[in-house]
């Protein structure tokens, strides 16, 4: 009998060791990699065109060091038609001249790494730009050298192809009408501007001349092409990619079987030979599937089924035109974590061991998290507590570490849409345009928020209870803490039913800890299992916060709008 408890509790151990185990195959530094994600348009200007450059970049490399991030993506910075800020891509093998040059670009990825910070680039796997050559031969006859890059259907079938693609529609919604040679339709990936780049059809319609297997020698030619593009920016530094719509490439795939198998067999493959210590992040929004591909991350955040929504954003309709409800980050208290937890924990668990999901503070694509009812730094600081102590990678979009504000009257700009409002300019210090850019405020990228009052890097700095000094604290902690970084297991440990505040545990090794969060205007008290000490306070943004032991449970009471992190 006692055996046998030893033999069960040993298992159970082996499960929980295994589930909290990194991939083998990952990266070395990519455990501890905290990213710092950067628009470039609107970082820093440099030459006082009111556009934000390499050059400006370079100049802020202390300040992103200093809190406490690892490594920087870059969101697209080769030139592009400007479109779709940048993923219009006209030619992936030269740094747009409004940013600088492809030296600049080599000397940013120098100086960061002598500030010890890694460098990961945009990839734009799915698409170019209309302006690019390869597009420009295509549409001009079928058997150029660039022809094959693109597909050209003859006709578009009334029906069939109904299968949903990333970025949205069908693939018969990416029937792009028009009077070139090549015509009468070309598939586009994203915006009209943006023609799809040709890996192949899964299962080819023999009756549809234009769909091309994935092996045929137009899409091998096409994979030859996106490795050259990899190892032109490998081979002068860089430290990976982020990938865009990673899991659009290959045509009519439902359950992406043959997109897993291309980034798997071959692409990754390839990768990871030539480049071991370089990363592969995908934009796919299911890590289940994109860590199968081989990926070593993907996002959990704005997009596909797997997403945030009902944590932080205001005004979402559910899928089936529901009312909106409230996030589960607002002071009202409103909010529930049914949903995100069934969608995260499913996530979570397909990961473990083969790589990471990542919940980032924010991106180029969605409102930020400073908006709408959410805006003092004791509500930012309760939020960032999440995003920094949760498993997995964590990624800082520029600006959420200050309370950089949503613009919701943002023109849309260069293809932006709706999105220029969480694109806007950094906030650095009191001067002119908040230190962005020399340029006539008319000039500037994207208007900044006009309050006189708007936080600054320059006033967070010398506010020592600022969110900026809170994230560097955050961050320092994570760094020392184990149980806190991205290969500690996780749990939720206080009930679904009883969503105010969150509890979940973290744990590696020997080390333990409880993260307590409540983003309610109200003090709350928790009801948990009975633990045979009491934990220390490590952290944390809280007014008051305090666990009690019992004999029947324990029990954990936190002040309104409050972060704590206990260590067992
Ligand atoms: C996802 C990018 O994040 C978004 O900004 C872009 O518009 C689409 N992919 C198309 O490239």
């Amino acid at each position: 009998m006692k055996l046998r408890l030893i033999i069960s509790a040993l298992a159970c151990l082996m499960t929980t060791t295994a589930l909290s185990a990194p991939d083998p195959s990952q990266p070395s530094w990519l455990s501890d990699a905290v990213f710092y994600q950067i628009y470039p348009s609107s970082f820093q200007d440099s030459d006082g065109n009111g556009i934000g450059d390499i050059p400006g970049i370079i100049s802020r490399l202390d300040y992103i060091k200093s809190i406490g991030v690892t490594a920087i993506w870059l969101n697209p910075v080769y030139v592009s038609g400007w479109t779709d800020g940048g993923y219009d891509v006209i030619d992936f093998y030269k740094v747009d001249p409004r940013f600088g040059t492809n030296t600049d670009l080599v000397e940013l990825v120098n100086q960061a790494h002598a500030r010890g910070i890694k460098v990961v680039m945009d990839l734009v796997a799915g698409h170019s730009s209309d302006q690019n050559e390869w597009f420009l031969q295509s549409k001009e006859a079928p058997n150029l050298r660039y022809s094959d890059y693109y597909i050209w259907p003859s006709f578009k079938p009334q029906s069939g192809s109904n299968v949903q693609m990333q970025g949205g529609g069908t693939l018969l919604s990416k029937f792009v009408a028009t009077d070139a040679p090549r015509g009468p339709f070309y598939i586009k990936n994203f915006f009209d501007t943006q023609p799809a780049l040709n890996f192949g059809f899964a299962n080819p319609d023999p009756s549809h001349p234009w769909e091309q297997a994935v092996d045929a020698p137009g899409p091998m030619a096409m994979r030859r092409e996106l490795k050259n593009i990899m190892s032109f920016w490998m081979d002068k530094g860089v430290d990976g990619f982020r990938v865009d719509m990673a899991a659009s490439l290959v045509k009519n795939d439902d359950d992406k079987s043959e997109t897993i198998k291309l980034w798997k067999e071959d692409f990754v493959k390839w990768f990871d030979q030539e480049y071991p210590e370089g990363i592969l992040i995908a934009e796919w929004f299911n890590p289940a599937q994109s860590t199968e591909a081989g990926f070593d991350l993907d996002f959990f955040c704005h997009d596909g089924q797997y997403n945030y929504s009902t944590l932080f954003f205001y005004g979402r309709r559910g899928r089936g035109g529901q009312e909106p409800t409230p996030p589960y980050f607002d002071k009202a208290g409103g909010g529930g974590l049914q949903t995100w937890y069934n969608l995260y924990k499913y996530q979570y668990d397909s990961v473990q061991g083969k790589g990471y999901v990542s919940m980032p503070s924010g991106n180029h694509d969605f409102n930020r998290l400073c908006t709408e009812g959410r805006t003092t730094p004791e509500e930012l600081k309760v939020a960032m507590t999440f995003f920094l102590t949760m498993p997995g990678v964590p990624f800082i979009f520029y600006g959420d570490e200050i309370g950089l504000k949503q613009n919701p009257a943002a023109p849309p700009t260069e293809g932006s849409g709706g999105r220029a409002g969480c694109r806007i300019p950094m906030l650095w210090d009191g001067s002119a345009n908040a230190g962005f850019s020399t340029a006539p405020i008319d000039k500037i990228y994207i208007p900044q928020d006009p309050d006189p009052d708007r936080m600054t890097v320059e006033k967070a700095e010398a506010d020592p209870a600022s969110l900026l000094n809170y994230v560097r604290g955050l961050l320092r902690l994570r760094k020392e803490v184990k149980a806190l970084g991205a290969d500690a297991s996780w749990r939720l440990v206080s009930s679904l039913e009883q969503p105010y505040p969150m509890v979940y545990e973290r744990k590696l090794g020997g080390e333990r800890c409880y993260v307590v969060i409540n983003p309610s205007a109200k003090a709350v008290t928790v009801n948990l299992p009975v633990e045979a000490s009491k934990p220390e306070l490590i952290g944390g943004n809280y007014r008051k916060c305090t666990y009690k032991q019992g004999r029947k449970g324990d029990t954990i009471s936190i002040s309104a709008t409050s972060a704590a992190i206990f260590k067992f």
